[in-house]
């Protein structure tokens, strides 16, 4: 089934790494659980028993040897397992999914930056998600050496591939962005977490269903 055709409404945060993702996607999460929404947040890679060693693998095993094909193909898996099990049921029950990421980040990082044909990514993807697409994708985009610069950790695997492959990381967001423009946001991050927060809350308010009040019952 495609996500039209379930009650639920499923929302995605994209984006570079640095670019507060993570951070927008809980407090997006927190703030619809406020409402009394039934929230579902999720990541991927991950989310899964499989998804997380599939993301342990790709992003921390530098000592494990993995092709650019191969690569690409365990994101695909990871996602393939999140949607199964994840996403699908928790839209049928007519949750709101947020996913710290989907699709358009394989597109992104293994195609446009890192040189894989994107349409054939694309078919591998619809087929690897069924048909499943998030209702709005929003991209938190900025300059990725400023994006970068805020991350504290320690960079991952895919961090440390240099600035050149993220700002190719970055125009492939945006370029997705603007041919599926009916599906895609983009929204400035390079502002404060309220800032961002609240241009989020802006794109997602008018998807969503009014929320049940108690007197309304069910
Ligand atoms: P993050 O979600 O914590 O930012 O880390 C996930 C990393 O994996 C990030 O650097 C982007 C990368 N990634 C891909 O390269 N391809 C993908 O399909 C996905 C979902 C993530």
């Amino acid at each position: 089934m495609a996500t039209q055709d379930y009650p639920g409404i499923f929302i995605c945060l994209e984006g570079g790494d640095g670019t507060g993702k993570t951070t927008q996607a809980e407090r997006l999460a927190n703030r619809l659980r406020e409402e009394g929404r039934h929230v579902v947040l999720c990541r991927d890679p991950g989310g899964t028993a499989l998804g997380e060693e599939i993301r342990a693998i790709l992003l921390h095993r530098r000592e494990i040897a993995v092709c650019a094909t191969a690569e690409m193909l365990l994101y695909m898996a990871a996602r393939a397992q999140l949607t199964e099990e994840v996403i699908r049921p928790a839209l049928a029950d007519g949750g709101i999914v947020v996913s710290d990421r989907f699709l358009t980040s394989n597109l992104a990082y293994q195609g446009y930056a890192g040189g894989l044909d994107v349409e054939k990514l694309r078919q591998v993807g619809l087929l690897a998600v069924g048909g499943l697409l998030p209702n709005i994708s929003i991209v938190l985009d900025m300059p990725a050496r400023e994006a970068v610069a805020r991350i504290e950790r320690g960079l991952d695997r895919l961090e440390s591939r240099g600035i050149e492959y993220l700002e190719r990381v970055r125009d492939g967001f945006l370029q997705e962005a603007c041919r599926f423009a009916d599906r895609f946001t983009v929204v400035r991050a390079d502002r404060t977490p309220d800032e961002v927060h609240e241009a989020v809350m802006r794109i997602v308010r008018p998807l969503l269903p009014s929320p049940r009040t108690p007197s309304q019952g069910g």
